[in-house]
C-alpha cells in the first residue's frame, strides 16, 4: 500500500509517519510538504520506506501525479497557528482552503481514498462552566481566521463526498502535545523558555481550557478511522484531557523544579476561545483507546524530549520570540 501524507514534515504528520513505519510493514509513504517555517525534514530523518517531496498542496501540477500514484491520501498539511492567522490570514486561505480543494479534485479524478485531518476549533468554544462537550453534530462556529479556514476545508470535504462520491472521512481533534511540535505552540514554547531561563508567558488570566491528547494517540485514532471508519463520517478525537493553561504552566514549572508562581501574564489573544472539550463516543465505538492516559507523565516525556533535542529547535527560538514580542506576548 502506498500512502501520500501531506504536511508529513510538520508536528502531527511527522509523528504519523513514524507510527506508520513502525506499525505497518506493508506501507510505503510519500510525504508532500512545502517545508514552510513549520516543516522540518529532520523530523523524518533515518526512516526507511519514506520519500519526501517538497511542494505545495495548492499546486495541481505537483499534486495530481502524486495522488494518481497513491492508494490513500492522509491530509495533514495546513497553516496551523492561531496567532499567525491573526497577524496575516492570507496563507491560511490559500493552504487550508485552496490546498484542500486541490487535493479533493485530484482524489475525485483518480478515485483515491481521502482522510482529512481537522480541528475541534471549527465548533468555536464552550463556556467554562458548561457541562457540554463537542460532538459530531455540534454546529460550526469558528472564531479565528485559522479555525474558519479549517471549517471551510471540512465543508469542502463533505460536499465532495455528497456531490461527487469521493471516499473520504474527517477527524476533528483537540490540542496535541508530544515530540516534534513547533516551538511557537504553548507547551514547547513554555518548555524551551524554561530551558533558556525565561519565565513562561500566560495569555490573559490563563483560565482558558484545552483538551490535551498525546500526538501518538491522535495518530492511532486516525489509523482506526482509516481501517474501520465509515466513508462520509466525521469522528471527534480526544482523550478526556481538559486542563486550563494555568494548570499546564504550573505542571511544567514543577517538572523543572521552579516555583509554581514563576510565570508572567502577557496580552491575551484577540477572540481567545475559552474552552474546548471532546465527546469521543463514536471513536471509542471503533475500538480505539488512548495509550497516554496520564497527562503528567506524557508531559514529563515531552519536556525531556525538548531537553534532549535542542539541535532540532534551537535555530528557530530567537525568531519565534521576536515575533511574539511585537504583540506583547
Ligand atoms: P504544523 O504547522 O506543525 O505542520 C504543518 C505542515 O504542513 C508543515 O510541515 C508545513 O510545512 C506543511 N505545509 C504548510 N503549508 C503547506 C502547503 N501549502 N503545501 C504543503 N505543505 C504545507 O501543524 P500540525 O500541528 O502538525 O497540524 C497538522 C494538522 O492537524 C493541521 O491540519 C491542523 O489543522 C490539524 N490539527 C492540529 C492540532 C494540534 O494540536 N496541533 C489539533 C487538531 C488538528
Ligand atoms: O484545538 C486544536 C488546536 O490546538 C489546533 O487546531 C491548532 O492547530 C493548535 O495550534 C492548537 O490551537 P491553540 O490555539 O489552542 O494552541 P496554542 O498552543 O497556540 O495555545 C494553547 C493555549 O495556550 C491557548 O489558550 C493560548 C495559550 N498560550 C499560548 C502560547 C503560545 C499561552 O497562554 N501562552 C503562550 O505562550
Amino acid at each position: 500500500m502506498k500512502i501520500l501524507v501531506t504536511g508529513g514534515a510538520g508536528f502531527i504528520g511527522a509523528n504519523f509517519v513514524h507510527t506508520t513505519i513502525e506499525e505497518k510493514p506493508d506501507v510505503e509513504v510519500v510525504v508532500l510538504d512545502k517545508l514552510t517555517y513549520a516543516g522540518n525534514p529532520a523530523s523524518l530523518a533515518g526512516l526507511d520506506r519514506v520519500t519526501l517531496v517538497e511542494g505545495d498542496i495548492a499546486d495541481m501540477d505537483t499534486v495530481d501525479p502524486l495522488v494518481k500514484d497513491a492508494d490513500l491520501v492522509v491530509h495533514f498539511a495546513a497553516e496551523s497557528h492561531n496567532d499567525n492567522s491573526l497577524n496575516d490570514p492570507s496563507p491560511f486561505i490559500t493552504t487550508n482552503i485552496v490546498g484542500t480543494f486541490t487535493l479533493l479534485e485530484a482524489v475525485r479524478r483518480h478515485g483515491v481514498r481521502f482522510h482529512h485531518i481537522s480541528t475541534d476549533e471549527v465548533y468555536g468554544d464552550l463556556e467554562l462552566d458548561d457541562p457540554a462537550k463537542f460532538t459530531p453534530t455540534t454546529p460550526y462556529h469558528p472564531s479565528s481566521p485559522y479555525s474558519a479556514s479549517k471549517a471551510g476545508s471540512d465543508h469542502l470535504v463533505r460536499a465532495w463526498v455528497r456531490s461527487f462520491g469521493v471516499a473520504a472521512t474527517i477527524s476533528n481533534c483537540s490540542n496535541n502535545y508530544g515530540p516534534y511540535q513547533h516551538i511557537e505552540k504553548f507547551i514547547p514554547r513554555t518548555v524551551t523558555n524554561l530551558i533558556d531561563g525565561v519565565k513562561p508567558r500566560l495569555y490573559g488570566a490563563g483560565l482558558n481550557v484545552r483538551d490535551w491528547i498525546h500526538v501518538r494517540d491522535h495518530n492511532t485514532a486516525v489509523w482506526a478511522i482509516i481501517d474501520r471508519g465509515t466513508i462520509g463520517e466525521t469522528y471527534l478525537i480526544g482523550a478526556d484531557g481538559e486542563k486550563n493553561n494555568l494548570e499546564v504552566v504550573q505542571m511544567i514549572l514543577e517538572e523543572f523544579g521552579y516555583d509554581k508562581s514563576d510565570f508572567v501574564h502577557v496580552n491575551d489573544r484577540p477572540g481567545h476561545d475559552l474552552r474546548y472539550a471532546i465527546d469521543n463516543t463514536t471513536l471509542l465505538e471503533l475500538g480505539w483507546e488512548p495509550e497516554f492516559k496520564d497527562f503528567a507523565s506524557g508531559l514529563a516525556d515531552t519536556v525531556q524530549w525538548y531537553r534532549d533535542n535542542e539541535d532540532w529547535w534551537r535555530a528557530q527560538k530567537a525568531a519565534v520570540e521576536a515575533k511574539y514580542a511585537q504583540t506583547g506576548q
